[in-house]
Formats: structure tokens, C-alpha cells, sequence
């Protein structure tokens, strides 16, 4: 089975500044087909809140910090992101919450899949008996 994990990122260190990347396979485990960022996020703001069917993400704070809840139905897992050389690796069907944002934060987030609305589950109850079969 698919787990969420945080993937280590090279990191080139260097005196004009550092740099970090990812690329498929050899840090992500899926090919990207888009990519997209929150940012601006005001104070106690909360994003997500829904689950995927099918895509997998995976998520960098490339600037500040904030946290990820998942949940796989039947437990929560707290992600706390704030270095812009990890990223959390979610595969799809976790209930997922972007919230605790920072000032001045950005998430990157990157997928397997176009955009598709009938992707989403959006309401909690649907996802548990989709996930518990
Ligand atoms: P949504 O995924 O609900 O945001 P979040 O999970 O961060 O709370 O997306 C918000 C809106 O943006 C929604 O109307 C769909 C649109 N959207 C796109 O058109 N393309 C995309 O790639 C994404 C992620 C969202």
C-alpha cells in the first residue's frame, strides 16, 4: 500500500546561495502533470479539506512554514512543513487540510493529474465508507 512520507530533497549547497529540485523517478514516485501554489494565505486560513480519488501530490514550503493534516479514515497524521528541501509525498485517498499557514508562506504542490473536478471528495462522511470499502 501507498504511504504518505516526507521525501529529502538534494540540497547544493553553495556560497551564492543553496539549491534544491526534484525530478521523476528519482526523487518522486509519479510523473507530474501539473503544478500549482497557495499563497497569500490570510491568518487561520484553512485549504484542502477534501480527498482525491486518484491524484498524488506532493507538497514543498518553499517559503515559511504550515501544516498538513491526513487522514486515512481512521487516523489523523500531522505534518508539520518549514524547509524548502523536503516535501510530503500524499497518495491519493488521505483526507488532506493545509492550515497553521505563516505570513508570507508558499506551498508548492505538484501532481500526477490535470485538474479534475469530479476527482474531489468533498464531504468526509463519502470519503470513510469509500476508503473503509
Ligand atoms: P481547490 O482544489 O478547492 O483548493 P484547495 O484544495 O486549496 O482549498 O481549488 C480552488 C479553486 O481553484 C477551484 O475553483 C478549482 C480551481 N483550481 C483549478 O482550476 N485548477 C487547479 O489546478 C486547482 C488546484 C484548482
Amino acid at each position: 500500500m501507498k504511504e504518505p512520507k516526507i521525501i529529502n530533497l538534494p540540497k547544493i549547497l553553495d556560497k551564492r546561495g543553496n539549491l534544491s529540485f526534484f525530478e521523476y523517478p528519482n526523487q518522486l514516485p509519479f510523473e507530474i502533470a501539473r503544478t500549482y501554489w497557495i499563497y497569500d494565505v490570510p491568518g487561520g486560513e484553512v485549504r484542502g479539506s477534501h480527498a482525491f480519488k486518484e491524484q498524488q501530490e506532493f507538497i514543498v514550503a518553499l517559503s515559511g512554514s504550515f501544516d498538513i493534516i491526513l487522514n486515512n479514515g481512521e487516523n489523523e497524521l500531522k505534518f508539520s512543513l518549514n524547509r524548502s528541501y523536503e516535501g510530503l509525498y500524499i497518495p491519493e485517498m488521505y483526507w488532506r487540510s493545509l492550515e497553521n499557514f505563516s505570513t508570507n508562506s508558499l506551498a508548492l504542490i505538484v501532481s500526477d493529474r490535470s485538474y479534475d473536478s469530479d476527482d474531489y471528495i468533498r464531504d468526509f462522511e463519502q470519503f470513510k465508507k469509500l476508503k473503509n470499502g
